[in-house]
């Protein structure tokens, strides 16, 4: 077992974590109460901003149910098929509520059950999704002890677990609901942007990339020419969300720095892209490190004939695929006991 977990679970508490006032535990739940949690799926990047940038979406979503528990341990349950790793520090649920762990007294732990319904490894957040939704639950059943804020600096441990990076672009939107900017992560800096009232279409491929894998194949330098383009785009997106100005939201939707290199990983993502436009689409391209794609539309009718093009692309390439026509979910994971 890892030592650091071992730790927690026989009751040490690393002596610099901030221990809180333990008074304001006093309204937690009672012990063995369960929380059901809707974790959903987010786009990170949201094109032009690699990292910076991310929406939370209504479809599809992780099922979890919490458990609080009386002894500082974290349980994971894989409710379904997928091979989870069910050793709290390798799971992407598990490592946020360890840290949590360290910040709260030695009689309180939990137990989660992982329904997946979000596939790992297909660019909408999945990993995000189980640790945005272990924490925000977890939260809830110590009557919201902790800051939004501080649930994400818990949660990114769960993107260190599954891409080996810290990153806040799927976990922020995913907790905070709408887009979000997180302007630093060290200090955390997250700024909700006002949220447009758009369709989302999302096609996913059924081939697997790994996030650790897009990022490897990344350049490490940029031209300044580059740069320029870039930051122009992600002013303009950001701009076109608070003014709800369609048009430029759509020509923001750029980015000569990221999606020139990984769009090689995803079969036939230019036509894609291109085909989409021209159905309607505001524009879109990779979702997080892929190979999901995803599409912006005014409304739901240009989003159904955008998912009919992404549709008649891919059973002619032969590709097994998902679509998913959604729109954006303003209020993040959603808990109900
Ligand atoms: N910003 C991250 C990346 C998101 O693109 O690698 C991964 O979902």
């Amino acid at each position: 077992m890892n030592e650091h977990l071992n730790e927690i679970i026989t009751g040490h508490i690393n002596s610099d974590a901030p221990l809180r006032d333990m008074k304001v535990l006093s309204g937690i739940s009672a012990i063995g109460t369960i929380v059901k949690v809707l974790a959903p799926a987010t786009v990170a990047n949201l094109v032009c901003g690699f990292d910076v940038l991310g929406m939370c979406l209504n479809e599809p979503n992780d099922l979890m149910e919490i458990r609080l528990l009386d002894e500082k341990k974290v349980i994971i349950i894989s409710a379904d098929g997928y091979l989870l790793p069910l050793d709290p520090m390798q799971n992407t649920a598990g490592a946020p509520l360890v840290e949590m762990l360290h910040e709260l007294p030695d009689n309180i732990g939990f137990e989660v059950t992982i329904h997946k319904k979000i596939k790992p490894g297909s660019g909408i957040g999945s990993s995000a999704a189980s640790a945005a939704g272990a924490v925000v639950g977890a939260n809830y059943l110590l009557n919201n002890f902790f800051s939004k804020q501080d649930l994400v600096r818990f949660a990114m441990f769960g993107e260190k677990v599954a891409s080996g990076v810290k990153h806040a672009d799927n976990i922020a939107p995913c907790i905070y609901g709408g887009i979000t900017l997180i302007r630093s992560i060290h200090p955390l800096d997250i700024v909700p942007i006002p949220t447009p009232d758009l369709f989302v279409t999302i096609v996913h491929p059924q081939i697997e990339v790994r996030t650790s894998d897009a990022r490897q194949i990344l350049r490490k330098e940029v031209l300044l020419k580059d740069a320029i383009k870039q930051w122009g785009n992600i002013a303009g997106l950001v701009a076109g969300f608070m003014q709800n100005d369609l048009s430029l939201i759509g020509r923001s939707l750029e980015d000569v720095i990221i999606e020139p290199v990984r769009s090689i990983l995803i079969p036939g993502f230019d036509e894609v892209k291109f085909k989409c436009k021209e159905a309607g689409a505001l524009g879109g391209g990779i979702s997080g490190s892929g190979p999901s794609v995803f599409m912006l539309s005014k409304d739901e009718p240009t989003a159904r004939a955008v998912e009919n093009v992404m549709k008649q692309i891919y059973d002619r390439i032969g590709l097994d695929y998902h679509t998913y026509v959604t729109t954006i979910n303003k209020t993040g994971v959603r808990v109900e006991l």
